[in-house]
């Protein structure tokens, strides 16, 4: 798997999310993620918009239903010709099978799937009292983790601190997708759990999710080259 940068797209129209990719002009098209707020927003057609610029795409709508309901959903986006979905691993195995069988087209081919293990908004006590989960936050991680792999998936988003643990426990190959991303010298915003693009390399993420960083520096082509160079 080749390590790339992955821009969050947290914008709120189709307007400032256009007007912000214009500004890579006709260089490297740059991996992008667009979540709930645009897809909301702006329905699917944002999706074929920016894949018909040349753009891969991570649609990051973290699915979580039962398992008939999901791989339906799932059908509708596969014909969206996304590059990578995701849904929550708590939804269970059988609903990450039929996530995958939903994808999967008729000729074989689907995008990448991969599963949130527990959000990195939610800490070590509201795991415990409140979604009654005593095992604790890495035990919980790896557990769902490889319930990922056993339904066929190809990997986990995580912070990059868990990436080394996550690919010792499903293998090398299981794709590590990691937001939490900062240089050395910018501001963490409400991220706790934060790692500089070259540290994320070291650790063994595969993707790094990077908003902010980017979308809010002077110049966030400078900043999205510098992902590169600290990252690929
Ligand atoms: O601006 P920033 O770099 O913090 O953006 C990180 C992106 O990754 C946001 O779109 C956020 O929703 C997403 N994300 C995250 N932590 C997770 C899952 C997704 O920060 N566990």
């Amino acid at each position: 798997m080749n390590r790339d940068v992955i821009i969050a797209c947290d914008f709120s129209s189709r307007q400032a999310t256009l007007s912000f990719l214009d500004r890579f002009g006709e260089g490297r098209k740059p991996f992008v993620k667009i979540g709930m707020e645009l897809f909301y927003g702006e329905g699917p057609s944002i999706v074929r918009e920016i894949k018909a610029r040349g753009h891969r795409i991570f649609l990051d709508l973290k699915l979580h239903d039962i398992p008939n309901t999901v791989r339906k959903a799932m059908k509708v986006l596969s014909a969206l010709d996304v590059d990578l979905v995701n849904v929550h691993a708590a939804g269970t195995v059988a609903m990450m099978k039929a996530a995958l069988e939903g994808l999967t087209r008729e000729d074989g081919t689907r995008p990448l799937l991969i599963a949130v293990t527990q959000l990195t908004s939610t800490g070590d006590e509201a795991l415990r009292n409140e979604l009654l989960i005593g095992a604790g936050m890495e035990e919980t991680i790896l557990r769902y983790a490889r319930n990922a792999r056993e339904a066929g998936l190809d990997g986990v988003v995580c912070s990059p601190l868990e990436a080394g643990i996550v690919k010792e426990a499903c293998g090398k190959d299981f794709l590590t997708v990691t937001p939490g991303i900062r240089f050395a010298d910018s501001a963490s915003d409400d991220q706790v759990r934060i790692t500089t693009p070259a540290r994320a390399r070291e650790l063994g993420s595969d993707y790094i999710v990077v908003g902010r960083p980017v979308t809010a520096a002077p110049d966030p082509v400078a900043a999205y080259r510098r992902c590169l160079e600290e990252f690929v």
